[in-house]
């Protein structure tokens, strides 16, 4: 049996309660918290970077914080994320020009180092590196934004993924990020998953004020 972690993506939590919010669902049972980095450059849109990153460690958030790099360049952000308190740092293997060196930067920061891929990008990107990645991510939307559809395609993706890490023996976490709803979590995990982000399915769940409405969905996950 597999352990299987619940990451919610503070992409959709209330950002002027942004502490508050991530205590909450780890209170509920959240395990780590995805951290969405966006630079209106390798995907069109902005949120947040180290500074936000290490705002929560002050504050006194100590689960695993799994930040996601969606920017381009990659290099100089892992140095940042790595003294900001990040757990993992993953990256879009198209974004870095310097895939094996970005992985190395992640790991020798002491950190744990992810690739992420786009539903159109190939898994072979792992061919020479699979000994340098301690987590797969895969992309079931497009990158960018909150509350898509889960691209069906990614299941045998994952399947794949899933093949690629037994097959390696490896301890390589499989994590999903797109569109993980209550109703899809049961058929994503079959599939292959271990860790599975979500943001609406969480933060948007029931009346904004109600510290418990997270609960129920973190449960049922
Ligand atoms: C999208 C982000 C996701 C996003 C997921 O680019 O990487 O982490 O927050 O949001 P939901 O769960 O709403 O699809
Ligand atoms: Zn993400």
């Amino acid at each position: 049996t597999r352990d299987f972690l619940i990451a919610p993506s503070i992409l959709s939590a209330d950002f002027a309660r942004l502490g508050e919010e991530v205590d909450n669902v780890l209170a509920a049972g959240a395990d780590i918290v995805h951290f969405d980095v966006m630079d209106n450059h390798y995907v069109p849109n902005l949120t947040i970077g180290p500074m936000v990153c290490e705002a929560l460690r002050k504050h006194g958030v100590t689960a695993p914080i799994d930040a996601h790099l969606m920017v381009r360049p990659v290099d100089r952000l892992i140095d940042d994320f790595i003294e900001a308190g990040a757990s993992y740092i993953t990256f879009h293997p198209e974004a870095s020009d310097h895939i094996d060196r970005s992985l190395q930067l992640i790991r020798d920061g002491g950190c744990k180092a992810g690739l992420v891929f786009n539903p159109a990008t190939p898994l072979s990107y792992l061919d020479h590196v699979m000994d340098k990645v301690d987590m797969i991510l895969l992309m079931s939307v497009n990158p960018g934004f909150g509350g898509q559809a889960f691209i069906p395609g990614t299941l045998d993706k994952l399947r794949e993924a899933r093949r690629r890490i037994d097959a390696s023996g490896l301890d390589i976490r499989l994590e999903i990020d797109g569109g993980v709803k209550v109703d899809n979590i049961a058929e994503i995990a079959r599939a292959g998953a271990d860790t599975f982000v979500a943001g609406s399915a969480i933060f948007k769940a029931g009346s904004e004020v109600d510290p418990h409405r997270y609960d129920s969905v973190i449960r049922e996950f």
